[in-house]
């Protein structure tokens, strides 16, 4: 007897090539997709006039999106800068008020957080730890390192993703390049 049946799926991962199979949804993020979530405009315009970056990429597996399910991916967040801003996601609020696991595999990375009042946190990715988001906190994924960041994620099938207040603020702090270091400072361009 082998593999799986049925409702059963047994998914395969490849660690080192951040592969997973079968994937339901896959998407490619370059900078032109996610202009808006920078906050240095000139720095976006500049890279952009040279070529246009691929900034992330992810590959999940959704069995169904319904109640009670859970989605798993990988995302890769590849090294680099806009201006002194790391790469990134795009970052969101669940619609449902749902958590979720980033388990790292590779990189050094920052995960920022965001309560809905405002509050502000920030976990540490490194690869074999695994970090929280707590139900109802936004959160961000920054590349900090050099090489890529990986992660494998889990999250209820069912939560929806917000991107509108993150496009629109984005989060109150954001991660720059300081002297060769990655700082958290004030975003410029947050307002409350
Ligand atoms: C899913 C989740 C991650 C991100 C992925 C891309 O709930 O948190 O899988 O979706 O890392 O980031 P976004 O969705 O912010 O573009
Ligand atoms: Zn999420």
């Amino acid at each position: 007897m082998e593999g799986s049946s049925g409702e059963a799926p047994l998914l395969s991962i490849d660690l080192r090539r951040c592969l997973l199979k079968p994937v339901t949804r896959e998407r490619t993020v370059r900078l032109s997709d996610m202009k808006e979530f920078f906050t240095d405009p000139d720095a976006v315009e500049r890279t952009l006039s040279r070529r246009d970056p691929k900034i992330y990429e992810y590959r999940e597996f959704t069995p169904k999106e319904e109640p009670g399910h859970l989605s798993v991916g990988i995302t890769v967040v590849y090294p680099g800068k806009v201006g002194r801003e790391y790469y990134m996601t795009r970052g969101h609020f669940h619609l449902k008020d749902a958590a979720e696991y980033y388990y790292c595999i590779a990189g050094r990375g920052i995960l920022l957080l965001q309560s809905k009042s405002g509050e502000v946190a920030y976990v540490e990715l490194r690869p074999r730890k695994i970090a929280y988001v707590p139900p109802g906190w936004g959160h961000r994924a920054v590349n900090v390192g050099r090489r890529r960041l990986a992660f494998l994620y889990v999250y209820p099938s069912d939560s929806g993703h917000d991107y509108g207040v993150i496009r629109e603020k984005g989060f109150a702090k954001i991660v720059v390049e300081e002297r060769g270091r990655p700082k958290l400072v004030d975003n410029p361009r947050y307002s409350t």
